[in-house]
């Protein structure tokens, strides 16, 4: 079996949720196996398309880099980086913006949300953005990345300009192909579980912070949005229930058949402690090996410093055989 060169990033945004760790980071750590080439990177520079606070940023980013570590990514294995510290990704993104089409990225769904959502910053950062995540991918021949579906569109147009790019000026670039998680990639709201659990939700009972403190967990399962029915199953229509089981299935790593067997006979209020006690212990250790990275400014420092000089290694190579194709060397 040839080996999967995958790249994934997340934006220094906030605190992933719940959602966000069963559905992308705990896949993250898990694709490091099977002979795999992992490159993991927090996203600043697709941060600053909205405004945001410099220092904020700054201690989320280091914030993130420590959680990513913490959920099992291991920086010895795999690069692990702040996308603003290889400078080829910047650089590429620039040569790739000369060969999409204003077109294409007026076509981005995600751009058009959050046109919708920052009416007074309509930046062109905005709207460039998939142009620099597609740099963020080619750059490192990443045959497989690791998306939820709301960047999935953006990997297709990543795929398009590779292919655009290679008939135009040679083989250059790996064609990349979206790995949607095959488990747990839709975690609802505890509020409105016919929704996405986000973190931008304005309600944050809605939502389970990856870094919330037991005491804060149960009490949001406790408030969680669930129905009528008399008996706890799996069904059509029952998205609080289906959402709870579906959480403690990724919790405890049991089936499904399983997990409502747990629950013959019980109501709401059983379902939702065990629900609680499963994703507090999922969570806990993760939470407390970030505190001890977090505080490890030195390790910290030098794992982010040799995660960049690897993966600005690799995409110097690229970035070298691009500006060759088009002519600028
Ligand atoms: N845009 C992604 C998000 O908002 C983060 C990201 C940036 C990314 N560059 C990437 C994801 C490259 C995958 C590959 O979640």
């Amino acid at each position: 079996m040839d080996k999967n060169i995958i790249l994934s990033g997340i934006k220094p945004t906030g605190i992933p949720t719940l959602g966000n760790y069963i559905g992308a980071l705990r896949n993250w750590n898990l694709m490091q196996q099977d002979g795999n080439y992992c490159y993991y990177m927090v996203a600043d520079l697709h941060a600053l398309t909205v405004r945001n606070d410099p220092d904020e940023l700054r201690s989320q980013t280091r914030s993130m880099a420590a959680l990513l570590i913490a959920c099992g990514i291991d920086p010895e294995r795999s690069p692990l980086f702040i996308q603003s510290h290889v400078h080829q990704h910047a650089e590429l993104s620039w040569v790739l913006g000369c060969t999409t089409y204003m077109g294409e990225l007026n076509r981005m769904t995600q751009f058009k949300d959050k046109a919708a959502k920052h009416a007074d910053n309509i930046n062109a950062g905005l709207f460039t953005y998939p142009v620099l995540m597609a740099a963020d991918i080619l750059v490192y021949g990443a045959n497989q990345v690791p998306v939820g579906d709301d960047q999935k569109q953006h990997v297709e147009l990543a795929r398009n300009i590779a292919i655009r790019f290679n008939n135009a000026f040679g083989e250059t670039f790996v064609v990349p192909e979206p790995v949607m998680p095959k488990f747990g990639a839709r975690i609802m709201g505890l509020q409105d579980p016919e929704h996405k659990m986000s973190k931008t939700d304005t309600n944050p009972n809605s939502y389970i912070s990856m870094l919330d403190e037991p005491a804060a967990i149960t009490k949001k399962f406790k408030k969680a949005v669930t129905d009528c029915e008399p008996t706890i199953a799996y069904a059509e229509g029952r998205h609080g229930c289906n959402n709870l089981l579906t959480i403690y299935c990724a919790c405890t790593g049991k089936t499904m058949d399983e997990a409502v067997k747990d629950f013959e006979g019980c109501g709401y209020g059983r379902l939702k402690t065990c629900v609680a006690d499963a994703v507090i212990a999922e969570l806990e250790p993760v939470q407390n090996e970030y505190r001890r990275i977090l505080s490890d400014r030195e390790y910290l420092d030098g794992v982010l410093k040799k995660g960049a000089d690897t993966a600005s290694e690799r995409a110097q190579k690229t970035l070298d055989l691009v500006f060759e194709r088009v002519g600028i060397r």
